[in-house]
């Protein structure tokens, strides 16, 4: 592989350091095989600026820290190769997320709030019976929930959506798949009408206009579309009759 020799413009801003205006800061590496931004990155703070903040964890698409907008498109930097890239890229923070400094951003907060809005948890009057056999669950419906499960919080979807963009009471793509996760549990006894209540209005299912930057940016190619049909035609249905 002949080597290049990228440029990588990085966002540069410290909230506790106001004074300093953000700004745009050029780093220069050689590329080597298999690079990633998230190998990039780690090459410039060892070597060249101890100060760069990001996010990263476990480097396999697993733990959703390492979002960021890579040549203004929302993605993962551990699974970004540098070699499907320009030579110059650029790198800022995820927006609608609070900044904390350069690349880093804190996703946690933003979907602690999710989950407590949605009440993201088996709502049922069974008593919990720690002796009780494991119960069964049909495949499909596990399966369904699996797929659903597989959001790994990254907030990709979220940075890329112009509603979450303009609009902080928006749940987002990850906040309407959240709701069809439990929709789908058959342990979960909320009615329908419940539901409702949480994401049957523009701050939910209803907020989205259609653009679709949710499919295109996660990384776990979620179907979050569909959920969102999925969704929005239940509520669209009980609206009729509240
Ligand atoms: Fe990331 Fe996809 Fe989950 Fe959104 S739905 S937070 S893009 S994994
Ligand atoms: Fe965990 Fe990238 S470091 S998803």
């Amino acid at each position: 592989m002949s080597s290049r020799k990228l440029t990588f413009n990085i966002f540069r801003y410290d909230p506790n350091n106001p004074e300093i205006a953000p700004y745009m800061q050029p780093y220069s590496l050689e590329e080597t095989e298999g690079m990633t931004i998230f190998v990039a990155l780690n090459q410039i703070r060892e070597s060249q600026d101890p100060s760069l903040k990001f996010d990263f964890v476990c480097r396999a698409a697993i733990c959703g820290s390492c979002g960021m907008l890579i040549n203004g498109k929302p993605g993962l930097a551990c699974r970004t190769l540098t070699k499907n890239m320009p030579q110059v890229i650029t790198l800022m923070p995820l927006p609608v997320f609070k900044l904390i400094g350069d690349l880093s951003v804190d996703t946690g907060s933003w979907f602690r709030h999710l989950s407590l809005k949605t009440e993201s948890w088996i709502h049922t009057e069974k008593e919990f019976n720690p002796n009780a056999q494991e119960e069964r669950m049909d495949n499909n419906e596990a399966l369904k929930i699996y797929e659903a499960e597989r959001c790994i919080e990254c907030g990709c979807c979220i940075g890329g959506c112009a509603t979450a963009n303009t609009r902080d009471d928006f749940l987002g793509a990850a906040g309407i798949n959240r709701v069809a996760r439990f929709m789908v549990d058959p342990r979960d006894e909320r009615s329908d009408k419940e539901y409702y209540e949480v994401v049957g209005s523009h701050e939910g299912a209803f907020g989205c206009i259609g653009l679709m930057a949710c499919d295109d940016n996660c990384p776990m190619e979620l179907p979050l579309q569909m959920q969102l049909s999925f969704v929005r035609r239940k509520m669209a249905l009980i609206g009729f009759k509240v």
